[in-house]
């Protein structure tokens, strides 16, 4: 096939195909940073979770929101006392993760990105994220795009060996083990991963 009969080709298929191709209104999502860490000490796998979170976050069309970071024990870098309101915190975290403090900042300047230690109602269905999933709560990556149909996702997402505690995992309706095989991933995979899986769903459903 020459390009030209690709081309119009692939028209007459985008034609036929406009209906069925049209996309649904999905909710938004928010990954929920939940900081099973270090309560007490801000550490460089805080800075380096969001550092990661940040730019996934963007190219995904996701919020993101900081639960119970230690964010009132930031040091302070650039000679200040230590940040006191969430504006000087913000901006602490955004000069120390280098390269993504672009895209939190963008997230920042679009009311995407949230520091809390409360379940905000404004995230909606909260799902917990384990490769461990309790059979009576799971949810497939199909059945959180349904959910997202009819309202926002909250899915958090543990930092650290241990992942979610026992409190967390039964503030979510459901869980969800996004290799859909009880695989185990580390934080940065699973950060990466999940608005990966879910959104190019949502694309090319
Ligand atoms: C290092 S893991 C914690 C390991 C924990 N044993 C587990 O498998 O959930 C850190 C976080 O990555 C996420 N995670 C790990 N494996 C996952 C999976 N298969 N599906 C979805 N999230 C996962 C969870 O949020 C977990 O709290």
């Amino acid at each position: 096939m020459n390009e030209s009969n690709y081309e119009y080709d692939y028209k007459k298929y985008d034609k036929k195909n406009s209906n069925k191709n049209k996309p649904k209104n999905y909710k938004r999502c928010t990954m929920i940073l939940y900081n099973s860490y270090d309560k007490s000490k801000w550490h460089e796998a805080h800075k380096r979770a969001i550092a990661r979170a940040a730019p996934i976050c963007t190219a995904f069309d996701w919020n993101l929101a900081i639960y119970d970071f230690p964010v009132d024990k930031i040091e302070n870098l650039d000679g200040l006392d230590t940040a006191n309101n969430e504006k000087d915190v913000i901006k602490l975290i955004e000069t120390t993760i280098g390269g993504s403090g672009s895209y939190l900042r963008n997230l920042i300047d679009n009311n995407r990105f949230l520091i809390t230690n409360k379940y905000q109602a404004q995230f909606g269905t909260p799902i917990a994220t384990t490769s461990k999933p309790d059979p009576k709560k799971l949810i497939t990556p199909k059945k959180v795009l349904e959910e997202l149909q009819k309202k926002p996702c909250g899915v958090f997402i543990g930092l650290g060996r241990h992942g979610l505690p026992k409190d967390v995992m039964k503030m979510g309706h459901y869980d969800l083990d996004i290799t859909e095989k009880g695989l185990s991933l580390e934080t940065c995979t699973a950060i990466a991963s999940i608005p990966a899986v879910i959104s190019t769903m949502a694309k090319y459903e």
